[in-house]
């Protein structure tokens, strides 16, 4: 079962000496009694579940600093995808409190010991480090600053409003990295590896299209006002497809297939 350990003193000091303005954060204002048992519920699901997903960026982002020195990437960008790492774990503290205040984590079952993100056996350390700047920047990251923005735009609590504020600010960068990546390996690397990423972007896609492909269901709860979401959400989605994952990528010469991308989109 996923749990989350908090050793306190001098590191937790340390982590907002570096992140700090926690504090400031609205804490102790939501109001349940004002929703409907059921959206409550929902928030506490969509939160716990954010929290997982925070803790595994901050394994995917480790998991690229290391492939990324074993490639000998740039320091300064190497060091950005370090630092990435801590702001993660900070999305990690302030969702995890969050969902405390919503009325406690569900029981999420997952195997920590999977938690690194999976690269081809025995590829170069330069297609490992792409293929992880790949899933976890240019897909997930570029995905989720729409997700989160939408969730922002919909958020009534002062206090879910703010944590996504916070969130998000961080969220633009974590985009980037993947594409400043490529900036650097993108002479080093053959057609053919081109190829094998332009379709690992695309199976990522197609691993987050629940998201926008869901059946909007009237008897489910939608806590809008919790961090919940709504169609222009995923319309939202798809458009982030092509604007901030395909188009981008195709300047490198990593071109998805136009129709599997229609056919996930539509
Ligand atoms: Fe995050
Ligand atoms: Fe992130």
């Amino acid at each position: 079962m996923f749990e989350l350990a908090w050793r306190g003193g001098a590191t937790e000091a340390r982590l907002h000496r570096r992140r700090p303005g926690s504090e400031d954060l609205p804490w102790g204002t939501l109001d349940l009694s004002r929703y409907p048992g059921a959206h409550a519920l929902e928030a506490r699901k969509i939160w716990s579940n954010g929290v997982f997903t925070e803790y595994a960026s901050a394994a995917a982002f480790s998991s690229l600093t290391t492939a990324m020195l074993a490639c000998g990437a740039p320091v300064d960008l190497v060091a950005m995808s370090a630092d990435i790492v801590v702001d993660e774990l900070f999305h990690v503290e302030l969702s995890a409190r969050l969902t405390m205040e919503l009325g406690g984590a569900v029981p999420l079952a997952f195997d920590l010991a999977n938690i690194a993100p999976v690269t081809t056996p025995g590829a170069r350390p330069l297609v490992r480090a792409a293929e992880i700047a790949m899933t976890t920047s240019c897909v997930s990251e570029s995905l989720s600053v729409p997700a989160m923005a939408r969730s922002r735009a919909l958020a009534s609590e002062p206090l879910i409003r703010a944590v996504l504020e916070r969130l998000l600010a961080d969220e633009g960068p974590h985009a980037r990295l993947g594409f400043w990546f490529f900036d650097w390996a993108n002479d080093e690397l053959t057609d053919g590896e081109r190829a094998h990423l332009a379709r690992l972007a695309e199976d990522t896609i197609e691993a987050y299209a629940p998201l926008w492909q869901d059946v909007p269901c009237e008897s489910c709860a939608l806590p809008a006002g919790l961090g919940g979401h709504d169609d222009a959400g995923k319309d939202a989605l798809r458009a982030a497809i092509t604007t901030s994952i395909a188009s981008p990528l195709a300047r490198y010469g990593i071109v998805l297939d136009d129709a599997r991308i229609a056919a996930l989109v539509a």
